[in-house]
């Protein structure tokens, strides 16, 4: 569609300079200090669906941080795509690791850094221009909806109850989502799955007072050592998960599956070399992307306690914590996890500590069939604008939502993602390609036209 490339190729600078006024609202969900910088992000979403040709749009309050909706409806008997994305980040910190201040995106070897700049508002925002390109050019031919939360980044803790109260308003065929990684421009690839998460906390405490560390130590269990007896033991010589049953509901992927998987290109020393590391870790019998893939894992995510300030101090802590997470697969339950986690830590405790773990947000895992409509349409979006067929991947990542959009309303997820594994998100230094942004605002309204063309 040449009108759609000469549309985007004449507004392309100013596509940019957008982006960077929602990259420099500190949108952060997780921190109750930049609530006011969350309903200003959410104004200018609005702002900008109504500029691209949305009809209406609102800002729904919630107990957290509000959520965006709007559409450009066409004609009701028309297909319907419903694009979510959402609006809030990740904290920057540690902030002393930027090379770039993170609210202030900076261009460096055409690539945008900054906080949010691929997760997610790089991505959704190549949705909103997509709107803006379909809109001036007269060829929407399909109805677009957009819901753009606010707390994607902490669990979305308030989404589920919007989208079960709103089922008639959200209404659609498929939902659309650009919220991941291909492999590269020029290997595409596409995520038919993401995996799902459960999360918990553990407190460890010993002695009911930090102690001095030279005249009770050797005489009373230290919690800090004995937190990470118990954290070494869940994982087996062969890097395999100790905890019974944690694998039972695991669905095995076919030898079929495998062969395809092994066929997605995968450099192991560039992957090493990006990374600072010399050797590979993982669960033995698996290949890396099938590890970051198809398996599931347990991660440490924090571990603290006792005296960690500045020089020394000689102390026997009374408490020592850890967060840990997993990440879950098909056919894993979240709150199953969580609980035989939880339960698990609380057995393997010595009788010297007490252990109280709690539980944080989860999300259940989510599979995408290749013979749905949303996936042909993505792929074939995908194979016009770069050229190849993509892949079909397997992406490590969450978004708690998804399982739940495919309950309440019935319908299928596709995944249709611009950035790349490197493009450090929540790390420091968080880019997203310049080429992405604008591959993807070229790439979603060939999705539309060939969603709305094979319904
Ligand atoms: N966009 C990511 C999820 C993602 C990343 C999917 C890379 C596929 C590839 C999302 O914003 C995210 O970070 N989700 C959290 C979920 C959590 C906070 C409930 C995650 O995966 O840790
Ligand atoms: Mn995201
Ligand atoms: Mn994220």
């Amino acid at each position: 569609m040449q009108a759609w490339k000469d549309y985007q190729e004449k507004n392309k600078d100013r596509f940019l300079e957008e982006l960077f006024e929602l990259l420099r609202i500190p949108s952060v969900s997780a921190k109750s200090e930049h609530k006011k910088d969350m309903q200003q992000c959410a104004e200018l979403v609005k702002k900008r669906l109504l500029e691209a040709g949305a009809d209406t749009v609102e800002i729904y309050p919630t107990d957290g941080h509000p959520i965006v909706y709007g559409e450009k409806i066409i004609d009701p008997q028309k297909p319907t795509v419903l694009v979510y994305g959402h609006y809030d980040v990740q904290p920057a910190e540690p902030l002393e690791l930027w090379k770039t201040p993170p609210f202030e995106p900076t261009i460096i070897d055409g690539k945008i850094f900054a906080r949010g700049s691929c997760d997610d508002k790089g991505q959704f925002y190549m949705h909103v221009k997509a709107l803006e390109t379909l809109v001036q050019t007269n060829s929407l031919n399909n109805n677009i909806k957009f819901c753009i939360e606010g707390e994607e980044e902490i669990g979305s803790p308030h989404l589920g109850k919007f989208v079960a109260n709103h089922k008639e308003l959200l209404k659609a065929d498929c939902v659309l989502i650009s919220d991941s990684a291909m492999i590269s421009l020029d290997t595409p690839s596409l995520d038919v799955g993401l995996r799902g998460l459960s999360y918990i906390e553990v407190e460890v405490t010993g002695p009911n007072r930090d102690l001095h560390s030279g005249v009770y130590g050797g005489a009373v269990a230290n919690p800090i050592t004995i937190l990470a007896k118990m954290i070494a033991s869940l994982h087996d010589e062969n890097n395999h998960i100790t905890i019974p049953g944690f694998y039972d509901d695991v669905l095995e992927s076919t030898a079929a599956e495998r062969e395809l998987m092994a066929k997605a290109p995968f450099d192991e020393k560039e992957y090493k070399d990006d990374l600072g590391i010399k050797e590979l870790w993982g669960e033995k019998g698996y290949s890396t992307n099938e590890r970051t893939g198809v398996r599931p894992t347990l991660e440490l995510n924090g571990i603290w306690g006792g005296y960690t300030g500045e020089g020394a101090k000689t102390v026997l802590p009374s408490k020592a914590f850890a967060k840990i997470s997993a990440r879950l697969v098909p056919n894993q339950k979240s709150d199953k996890i969580a609980d035989l986690l939880i339960k698990h830590m609380e057995k393997i405790a010595p009788g010297n500590v007490t252990v109280k773990a709690t539980l944080h947000h989860g999300g259940e895992p989510y599979l995408t069939p290749l013979d749905s409509i949303a996936y042909k349409a993505a792929s074939k979006a995908v194979e016009t604008t770069l050229g190849k067929v993509p892949i079909p991947v397997r992406g490590g990542g969450s978004i708690p939502i998804c399982a739940l959009f495919e309950k309440e309303l019935g319908i299928k997820i596709v995944f249709m993602g611009f950035g790349l594994d490197s493009d450090n998100l929540h790390s420091p230094n968080e880019k997203f390609n310049v080429a992405n942004f604008y591959k993807g605002i070229e790439t979603v309204p060939y999705f539309h036209k060939y969603f709305t063309e094979m319904m």
